[in-house]
Order: structure tokens, then C-alpha cells, then sequence
């Protein structure tokens, strides 16, 4: 969860030289590395240079800023070997003393890591039977003591040795980084479960948790595989396995530049994303169809006649790419009648589910680096299912642990709040829920390319809906000191009912619920009250005609009880207009599509809401990008 960034050079002289102390050095780079990943972790922040035979470090918590401001004070020297880390606290509080890089071997050795080690209480004793004295409550810490005793005992003053024989001794999840005061030019990680990619550059090399951390000097870039150790010099990098044996990585080129995760004139992050989503349908739907309307989906390496024999699903994620996959159930089971089963991964994991190999487990997944996410489809495959990963990560571990990838295009999502990457993943499991019923026959063909032209017109209506939200975020700026904001949906607006609540949650901090709509009379009508805010999503008067009158007479029941109705409607559904406070239309577009449109207010809302509160959008309180804790 945390950001890690690394950096070797070797030429002082540079066009692109940083502010810092006004020459060009690895801290001006792994400063900038650290603010493109700053997403991943804000609770504190650090970075430690070889300098003259020392290693020296600062390091801060609160976001980088604080970091920044204390290199003003007490700056460090101007060199060419440093690393950078921010936090998202797991093990000890969100401390200057527990924040990263942490020292060993008499202040000689700085390491960071992103994970958790699980057998660190077990080591400690170890090595506090050793005299080692410990200075935070963390795990990495330990970590930074066993790498600092084997580097002065059986690696011998090889700092890459060290890293291999600690490595070996480590359960759990790690990137670790290191500097040695003796080794001025090397930096050495390792890796296991967690990610880290090497940025290869000319008389530089770099490491990062992903490749925004070094984005701005290089798109070359190489992957590293499980359990491997990477050391880089100003000219080289080698990979071994944690025994020291050669080991490949595997070279790619970064397909997004700098610019693109910029925040491109918006306000923030959140707010760029939400306008991104056009291109992020678009590029998701790109090139997957012939022009006669088959889905080509070359990437999807399952042989055939195996996807023949899936007689049911299961889509695992977690939080908004859950709600994704809520939706593809909905399509799945109506494109293709195969039974489908849409589970929090990390339930699904620690209970005792029923999957074998004519099972199809569709992993969901932004980041590719969700640990609940990874670990349900590693145990899904050990029992034999199928592993489909809908990704946006290029590179990243589920994909990597999956039988297949088909990659959404959205581009980097920096906010934390989830909002293309969603609108992608809905896309991609449309992709797939058709691509499985050509395969298997289950709708006409015909049908297909009618879906494909319907999903095809769809960036242009969200570009409608963003260009008409004036009395939308009117609305969200009016309600900033509500307390409370209930969403009901139906059929596939239940999961945008249940998104809709979650964004407001995470960045406005305000008590919201989604619920189906027909469950409201089992209980949570209860919470209306004069006044009580409720959105509500409403299925297409096209489409099965009970469902739209179910949810009309469903805001009939809570504007009786006092709510404030604030509905989403398709364009020309005259009958919610007397019942509802407020009504956002959406373009006229097939009900299993709908929530491609529907969410897009929603987002808007929230985030509009959130900024009126005066709320960091882009870095809630509480939460990280990329969730890489179990
Ligand atoms: C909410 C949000 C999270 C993520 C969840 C899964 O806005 O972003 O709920 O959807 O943590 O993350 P990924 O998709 O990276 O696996």
C-alpha cells in the first residue's frame, strides 16, 4: 500500500534539473517519484541518499508536504544513489518514528519496504537477543535489523547477498529497498507479493511501486516475477531469485506519459477521472470487435472449449469493483444463462466455496495489487477453476497469477475514489459476458452487434451527462451539511445505488446507504424522516415495465414519509417528475447499460459535496489507492 521509489546516476548535468538545492539529484528525483505515488500512502513520508560514506535520511509524517518542508530546514547532500517511501501505516502508528526509511547496521543501512512481514515478532526476539536495540514499533524495522546483521555476517559486506539471505528468512508481503553507506551507486530490492518495477534509463536506473515513480525521466521499464531481488547501478540491473540464482524480468514499454496523470486543468484528480470516462468506455471497446460485430478477444487465452464447459461463475473483488461486478452478474446471467455468483474476495477466501474446474472465477481489479483479491484467486486456482482478471494495471500481480487478462484502457486512476476504472470494468465485463455467449451460442448474433452499436454510442452520452451537471453539483454544494443520504436502486441500479453511497462515504464522510429497492419495506424505511434525503436510480420505462412502476411507487412510499426524492431518470420518463424534488436525466440507452450513465451523477454529487466541505478529494482520510494489506 505504501509508495516506494528508488533512484541510481550517474550525471549531475541535466535540462531537467530540480529545485531542491538547484543542482539535479537523486532526492529531486525520488521527491518527484513520490508525489506521483503519494496516492498509495499519505500518512508519513521519508527518503534516505548515500552520501560521503554515510547514509543519511529524513523523514516525516503527514502527507509529503511535511516531508518537504523539513528538507527546507535540515536539508541533505546533493548525491546520486537515494530512496523514497510514503506510508500507509500497518504495523505502529502513523509516526515520525515509525515512518520509513528505517536504519540498521549502526545507521550505515536505510530500507524501506511496502507490506507486512508476518513472522517479524519471532525475528525480533532474535535480534534482540543479539543486543540489536529497536527504535519503532514496526515490521520493517525488523526487517532493517536482519539485513543489517547478515551484512555483516554471512553476506559478508555484499549488500545484494544480504538482501537474498534476509529474503529468504521473511513470510509475508514485501518490497523492500535498500541503501548501504559502503556501497555508494547500488540499490537492492527485493520482492515478494507486492509489486515493483525497474525503470531502465541512460546513466540511470530506478525502481518503483509502479511506473508513475519514475514516469517522468523513462517509459522503459522492466516487470520483476515473484520472489525475486533486483540490484541496479547507474548502468545495470540484475535479478536473481532470493538464492542468488540469475533470474529474468520481462521488458515493457510504458504506453502513458507524464501528462496523462496530471490532473489536465480540473480541480483535482477525482474530478479529471470522472471527465475521463468518455475515453475510458471508448479505449476499453477498442479493437475487441470485428466490424461484422464478433468480439475478438485475442488476449483472453482460455482455449474455447474449456470456456465451453464453465457451467458457473463467480467474480471476486472488493468495494467499488464489486459494484462492477454486481453488474456484470446481471449480464453474465442474461447473455449467457450461466449461473453467476458475485463475492467480496475476501470472504470468498476464508470460507469453503465450491469451485472446480468447470468454474470461471472473474477476478475485478484496479489496481492488479489487492491482497484480498489476489489471495481469492490463488486459492481458486488451487482448486482448479478458470481464472479470468478484469485489470487496469498493466503488469501487475493478479493478472500476472491469472489463466487471462483482459486489461480495461482507462488510463491511471490516481483519486483514490474509484470512478473510470469502474465505468472500464463494467465495459470489460459487458466484453466478456458477450464474447462467452458468441462462444457458446446463447444469443443470435445479430444481438451481439446490436449491443456492441448500443455500447458504442455510450462515451458520447456520459460526454452528455458532464456537460449538463450545472444543477446537479447546485444541488451538492446546498446539501453539504446533511447528515445522512439514502440511494435505492433496482435490478442493475442496486449496484449503482450501493456505488453512489460508498463514494459519498470514502470522500465526504458522510453517513450514506445504498439499498434495493423492494428490500426499503423490510426495514429501512424505518429511517425516513421529514427531510431524509434519497436518491433514487430508476430503471427505463422501456424496459421491463414492472420494474420502472416498482420503483416509481418506491418513491411514492419514502416522499409520503417526509424524504426529499432526488431521482436519476432516463431522458423523457415524464411519470417520476411529480414525485421528485429533483431529477437528472440520463441519455436514452438499453437498461442492462444504464449504469455506464447512472453512475456518472452520483459520482459528481459526491465529489462536488465532498470540495464544498473543504475535503482533500483526491486523499481521504483513512484510505489508500491500492489496498495491499489483507
Ligand atoms: C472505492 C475504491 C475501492 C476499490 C477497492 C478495490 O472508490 O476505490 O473500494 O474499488 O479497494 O481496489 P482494486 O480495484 O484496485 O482491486
Amino acid at each position: 500500500m505504501c509508495g516506494i521509489v528508488g533512484y541510481v546516476g550517474s550525471v549531475r548535468e541535466r535540462s531537467d534539473a530540480g529545485d531542491l538545492d538547484g543542482e539535479y539529484c537523486a532526492l529531486d528525483v525520488v521527491i518527484e517519484g513520490l508525489r506521483r505515488l503519494e496516492y498509495r500512502g499519505y500518512d508519513s513520508a521519508g527518503v534516505a541518499v548515500v552520501a560521503d560514506g554515510t547514509v543519511q535520511s529524513r523523514k516525516k509524517a503527514g502527507k509529503l508536504a511535511n516531508l518537504i518542508a523539513e528538507l527546507e530546514e535540515h536539508p541533505l547532500p546533493s548525491t546520486l544513489t537515494g530512496i523514497g517511501h510514503t506510508r500507509w501505516a500497518t504495523h505502529g502508528g502513523p509516526t515520525d518514528a515509525n515512518a520509513h526509511p528505517h536504519l540498521a547496521d549502526e545507521g550505515r543501512l536505510a530500507v524501506i519496504h511496502n507490506g507486512i512481514i508476518e513472522n517479524y515478532a519471532e525475528l525480533k526476539q532474535e535480534l534482540l537477543a543479539k543486543g540489536v536495540k529497536f527504535a519503532s514499533e514496526t515490521d520493517t524495522e525488523v526487517a532493517a535489523a536482519l539485513i543489517g546483521d547478515l551484512y555483516r555476517g554471512a553476506a559478508d559486506g555484499d549488500i545484494t547477498k544480504a538482501m537474498q539471505l534476509a529474503a529468504q528468512r521473511l513470510e509475508g508481503a514485501f518490497t523492500l529497498l535498500a541503501v548501504h553507506a559502503e556501497q555508494p551507486g547500488v540499490v537492492v530490492a527485493a520482492r515478494r507479493n507486492s509489486p515493483l518495477v525497474v525503470g531502465l534509463g541512460d546513466g540511470e536506473n530506478f525502481l518503483g511501486s509502479d511506473v508513475s515513480g519514475f514516469i517522468d525521466h523513462t517509459r522503459r521499464a522492466v516487470e520483476l516475477g515473484q520472489d525475486q531481488i533486483v540490484t541496479i547501478t547507474p548502468d545495470s540491473f540484475a535479478i536473481t531469485d532470493f538464492y542468488g540464482r540469475p533470474a529474468q524480468g520481462k521488458e515493457f514499454e510504458v504506453s502513458w506519459d507524464a501528462a496523462s496523470a496530471e490532473k489536465g486543468g480540473f480541480p483535482s484528480f477525482m474530478e479529471k477521472e470522472i471527465h475521463d470516462q468518455p475515453a475510458a468506455v471508448h479505449d476499453t471497446l477498442l479493437g475487441r470487435s470485428d466490424p461484422r460485430g464478433r468480439l475478438i478477444l485475442d488476449e483472453l487465452r482460455i482455449d474455447p472449449a474449456e470456456l465451453k464447459q464453465v457451467n458457473k461463475i463467480i467474480v471476486l473483488a472488493c468495494g467499488t469493483a464489486a459494484y462492477a461486478g454486481m453488474v456484470a452478474k446481471y449480464a453474465i446471467e442474461n447473455w449467457c444463462r450461466i449461473p453467476t455468483e458475485v463475492e467480496l474476495a475476501h470472504e470468498f477466501r476464508y470460507r469453503d466455496p465450491i469451485v472446480d474446474k468447470n468454474t470461471l472465477v472473474v477476478s475485478i481489479s484496479q489496481s492488479g495489487e489487492t491482497m484480498d483479491t489476489l489471495m481469492a484467486v490463488r486459492y481458486a486456482r488451487e482448486q482448479g477453476a478458470k481464472t479470468v482478471s478484469i485489470c487496469n494495471t498493466n503488469g501487475s500481480t493478479i493478472p500476472r497469477e491469472s489463466d487471462a487478462v483482459l486489461y480495461t484502457h482507462a488510463g491511471p486512476e490516481i483519486a483514490v475514489a474509484s470512478t473510470k476504472a469502474f465505468l472500464a470494468q463494467i465495459t470489460a465485463a459487458y466484453l466478456l459476458g458477450l464474447y462467452l455467449a458468441q462462444l457458446r451460442g446463447n444469443i443470435f448474433s445479430g444481438q451481439i452487434k446490436d449491443v456492441l452499436a448500443d455500447l458504442n454510442k455510450i462515451p458520447e452520452k456520459i460526454q452528455t451527462v458532464l456537460d449538463t451537471t450545472g444543477p446537479l453539483r447546485e444541488l451538492a454544494r446546498s446539501m453539504k451539511d446533511e447528515k445522512s443520504v439514502l440511494f435505492l436502486g433496482r435490478n442493475v441500479g442496486y449496484p449503482v445505488a450501493l456505488e453512489g453511497a460508498l463514494k459519498l462515504k470514502e470522500i465526504a464522510y458522510l453517513h450514506a446507504e445504498g439499498f434495493a429497492a423492494g428490500e426499503l419495506k423490510h426495514g429501512p424505511i424505518a429511517l425516513i424522516d421529514a427531510g431524509q434525503p434519497v436518491f433514487v436510480v430508476v430503471p427505463s420505462p422501456r424496459g421491463r415495465d414492472s420494474l420502472h412502476s416498482k420503483v416509481v411507487s418506491n418513491i411514492q412510499e419514502v416522499r409520503a414519509r417526509g424524504a426529499r426524492t432526488l431521482v436519476i431518470a432516463e431522458e423523457g420518463d415524464e411519470a417520476v417528475r411529480e414525485y421528485a424534488e429533483h431529477v437528472v436525466y440520463v441519455p436514452e440507452t438499453p437498461p442492462l447499460l444504464m449504469p455506464l450513465l447512472t453512475t456518472v451523477p452520483l459520482q459528481i454529487f459526491a465529489a462536488e459535496l465532498a470540495a464544498a466541505k473543504g475535503f482533500d478529494v483526491d486523499q481521504p482520510r483513512n484510505l489508500a489507492k491500492s489496498v495491499t494489506v489483507e
